[in-house]
């Protein structure tokens, strides 16, 4: 099993007392032995990190340096991208419906790696980009995914052949498929499925005359929950093993995100204010729905939130910050009481968590210090 990065309650005083709170605290070393992990377990696979799980720019260059590749969204990821200096080589844009905005920023910095899932996107990525690279996205079934993206994205496998056949005819240079299981997905069976599908494809399409070069296998690698720690070795085992019944002459990608960067940063805030209402326990966070907790929404995420306290368990109310009456993050959650001015730590916080924090009501989103910056200026301290 792998060990993740955590705050000592010295640390998390020190932090707190220098910084403020809310505060991020990222461990630029817990990135790495994320990447080196999978460039591990999966050897061969060029891994793509998909940006929009943490965009932190300093996150962003730290896995640029190792030579990881990145999966964009968007022109506003792509342009980060180039502005780094990562090169467009290294760069997948990988939303299967793009934005007219992206597709110019594409063109104009030099991307050329696309997914599509429908006829529509094949006109629109042949006249952005002519003889542009494309991968097509496959619809997989993973209802046990935490985030099923394939309620959204991906084209039913009756279809693939045909819109391959369209991509061609309009000129693209059609080099694979890739498929996404759905984020946080705890089992290796998703995958060895979808692969098994694209086998099938595969075959289909070289029937056909198509050459594919490259097998995309998406994201959706977990990290430990409040409630489960999967052996993500033994998952990849599987998958790698899959991969090469399948597919050992192929070129094959991944697209982590939560895996590179959630356990690699913890959150501190503190406890602002309490009250009692319907006889149920209240704490009201300095940090909330809008902010780095905004995962509870977007992500479906149930974060740990550790005291330093001890004492009987209570079930309570925590809310964040503003006036919004939405602003609460959990109800029911079993916490030791609390007072104000108490610090909570809350580890694993690193993806969907402040890629989709807000600024609503004035609040700024909270401060990200790098954990290997700050720790030795706690040494004398903690
Ligand atoms: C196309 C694509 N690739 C990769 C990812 C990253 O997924 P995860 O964070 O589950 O690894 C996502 C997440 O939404 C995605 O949409």
């Amino acid at each position: 099993m792998q060990s993740f990065f955590k705050l000592t309650r010295p640390a998390t005083e020190a932090l707190a007392e220098k910084h403020g709170t809310p505060l991020l605290v990222l461990s630029l070393d817990q990135v790495r032995a994320n990447y080196r992990f999978l460039a591990e377990h999966l050897p061969g696979v060029k891994v793509h990190y998909a940006v929009k799980a943490n965009p932190d720019r300093r996150l962003v260059a730290a896995l640029a340096d190792m030579g990881s590749c990145f999966d964009a969204a968007s022109d506003g990821e792509m342009l980060d991208l180039a502005a780094m200096g990562v090169a467009p080589g290294r760069i997948i844009y990988a939303n299967p419906i793009k934005t007219a905005g992206g597709l110019a920023v594409a063109k104009r910095t030099g991307v050329n790696r696309f997914t599509f899932d429908s006829e529509h996107e094949i006109g629109r990525i042949a006249r952005a980009v002519p003889g542009g690279t494309v991968l097509l996205r496959i619809r997989v079934e993973n209802p046990q995914a935490l985030v099923d993206l394939n309620k959204k994205f991906g084209a039913p496998p009756e279809d693939a052949l045909r819109l391959l056949r369209l991509a061609r005819e309009q000129g693209l240079d059609v080099a694979g498929l890739c498929f996404h299981v759905g984020s946080q997905s705890t089992s290796a069976k998703a995958y060895t499925d979808a692969i098994g599908v694209c086998r099938r494809l595969g075959e289909a399409a070289a029937a056909d005359g198509f050459k594919l070069r490259f097998l995309d296998i998406g994201g959706g690698f977990p990290i430990p929950t409040p409630q489960e720690d999967v052996d993500v070795a033994a998952m990849l085992a599987e998958i790698r093993a899959a991969l090469a019944v399948s597919f050992p002459d192929t070129e094959i990608w991944c697209e982590p995100g939560r895996f590179i960067c959630g356990t690699a940063v913890n959150l501190v805030t503190r406890v602002i204010g309490i009250q009692t209402r319907n006889s149920q326990q209240w704490y009201f966070l300095d940090e909330g729905l809008y902010g780095t907790f905004s995962g509870v929404i977007f992500d479906h995420w149930d974060f740990a939130l550790e005291t330093f306290r001890e004492g009987k368990q209570i079930a309570a109310t925590f809310a964040g910050p503003s006036c919004d009456s939405f602003d609460v993050m959990f109800r029911d959650k079993l916490t030791v009481p609390l007072a104000v001015d108490d610090l909570i730590l809350v580890p694993n916080c690193g993806a969907y968590t402040s890629a989709s924090a807000t600024t609503f009501n004035g609040f700024a989103k909270a401060n990200i210090v790098i954990w290997e910056e700050v720790r030795d200026e706690l040494a004398a301290k903690v």
